[in-house]
């Protein structure tokens, strides 16, 4: 696996971009890039061949339909087909919003008109197709060289997390792809919103980088509603979103999620059954509130303070192994603490691995995947996560990824 760290060279970046562009147009192998929101495993949107080659890359089902990044209008109106009397092809609806956050992490779905320039295996027989304009300049610049809308799932292996680093692309794909550009961490850290505007009310079919409250401040989006399914809802009617309906962003680890409507008393202070682990006589682990583990990792966000709640003792800063990409790894860098784990007679049972990514949406959102891998790397069993209490803003998609990633809801 190829890795090109793009240099300040600005004539060299130039030349990489250009050879990997040429590369998606012929190749049938996708190549992996930064976007603002996660890392996109591209492929040229108009052939059946290098389309294929991203689900085969990725292990995805291919009745689950694909993203289609462009970047600039034109490419858009092009695969949207000429309309009678010069009528722009772009739906109105659409028009304010692509004003607003284009370039930008948000998907909106578009008739795919019949016959299309798209290849078939990208919209999995849907008569739509998702379309979006990154605004990292290092995808921007890769589809404009490229010349064709690139399809683009997330660039992680089906059902993990999604990456927000070029190393996290590595662990996942390492052997399948030739490329990966390295543009650094993610800036988002979470997918983009899909939103259908073609039907009345226009819905949102997966919160991500825009907000609900932000659809809503738009001429013709006041009345924007919620169509995917969180938590008690799933499974109660078939899911819109055709990519909900899989398990999605799960660390090998089992995550346990706490809502946020725990029990008071408990605030600021991991729930209680922390203290859950036992030693049995022959070594292994026992107990407890159902929980068997042996080394725990824990998610801080808003509400659990450090090291309170818990057997265990006191937490130090836990080294990273030393391998080339570790400061990228957990971005942004976020400190890893560990301490022992105790159980109620003081003995050593376990390791506890602990991450606070603090109380900001924002910086959680960034640093929530990378988090979940940075413990699967530790080879972690559970993780507890403390979810997040308000879910306006960017919350809503962190905690619709928490959602899917836990095993167990806890509330
Ligand atoms: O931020 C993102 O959107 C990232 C970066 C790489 O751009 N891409 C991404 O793609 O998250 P993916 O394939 O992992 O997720 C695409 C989501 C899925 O939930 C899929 O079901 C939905 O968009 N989707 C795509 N086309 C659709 C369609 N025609 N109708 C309904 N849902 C669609
Ligand atoms: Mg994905």
């Amino acid at each position: 696996l190829e890795e090109w760290h793009i240099s300040p060279d600005a004539g060299e970046a130039i030349a990489v971009l250009k050879d990997t562009a040429k590369y998606l147009r012929t190749s049938d192998t996708p190549v992996a890039f930064p976007t603002e929101t996660v890392y996109g495993l591209g492929a040229d949107a108009t052939r059946s061949g290098s389309v294929k080659g991203i689900y085969s890359a990725k292990g995805r089902p291919s009745d689950n339909p694909l993203i289609i990044h462009i970047s600039d209008l034109h490419m858009l109106r092009e695969l949207l087909g000429k309309k009678r009397d010069d009528q722009d092809a772009i739906p109105s609806k659409y028009k304010v919003l692509i004003e607003r956050f284009w370039p930008g992490p948000l998907t909106i779905l578009l008739p795919n008109p019949q016959p299309s320039k798209l290849a078939p295996e990208v919209t999995a027989g849907l008569e739509t197709f998702g379309a979006r304009m990154p605004s990292s300049p290092l995808a921007l610049s890769l589809i404009k060289l490229a010349g064709v809308p690139l399809a683009a799932p997330s660039a992680n292996a089906s059902t993990k997390p999604s990456p927000t680093a070029a190393q996290h692309v590595k662990d996942d794909l390492d052997g399948r792809i030739e490329i990966i550009l390295d543009g650094g961490p993610c800036q988002v850290g979470v997918e983009s919103t899909v939103v259908d505007g073609l039907c009345e009310p226009p819905v949102v079919l997966r919160p991500g980088g825009i907000s609900m409250e932000e659809l809503r401040s738009c001429p013709g989006w006041e009345n924007v509603v919620k169509a995917y399914k969180d938590h008690s809802e799933e499974g109660k009617s078939a899911p819109r979103a055709p990519g909900m309906k899989y398990k999605h962003y799960s660390p090998k680890a089992r995550v346990v999620l706490y809502e946020s409507t725990y029990k008071a008393g408990d605030e600021g202070v991991l729930p209680s059954d922390f203290e859950v682990v036992s030693a049995t006589e022959n070594g292994s682990t026992e107990k407890t509130n159902g929980h068997t583990a042996k080394r725990i990792g824990v998610i801080r966000t808003q509400r659990w303070k450090s090291g309170a709640g818990l057997q265990c003792g006191p937490l130090q800063p836990a080294p990273i192994n030393q391998d080339a990409h570790d400061e990228e790894y957990l971005n942004p860098a976020y400190s890893v603490y560990k301490g022992d784990l105790k159980n109620n007679q003081g003995q050593v049972i376990g390791e506890l691995f602990d991450i606070d990514l603090g109380q900001d949406a924002k910086r959680i959102a960034q640093g929530l995947f990378s988090a979940l891998r940075e413990l699967d790397r530790r080879s972690i069993d559970t993780i507890f996560v403390d979810g997040i209490e308000n879910e306006l803003d960017i919350a809503a998609a962190v905690m619709n990824r928490l959602r899917k990633a836990a095993s167990e809801i806890r509330s």
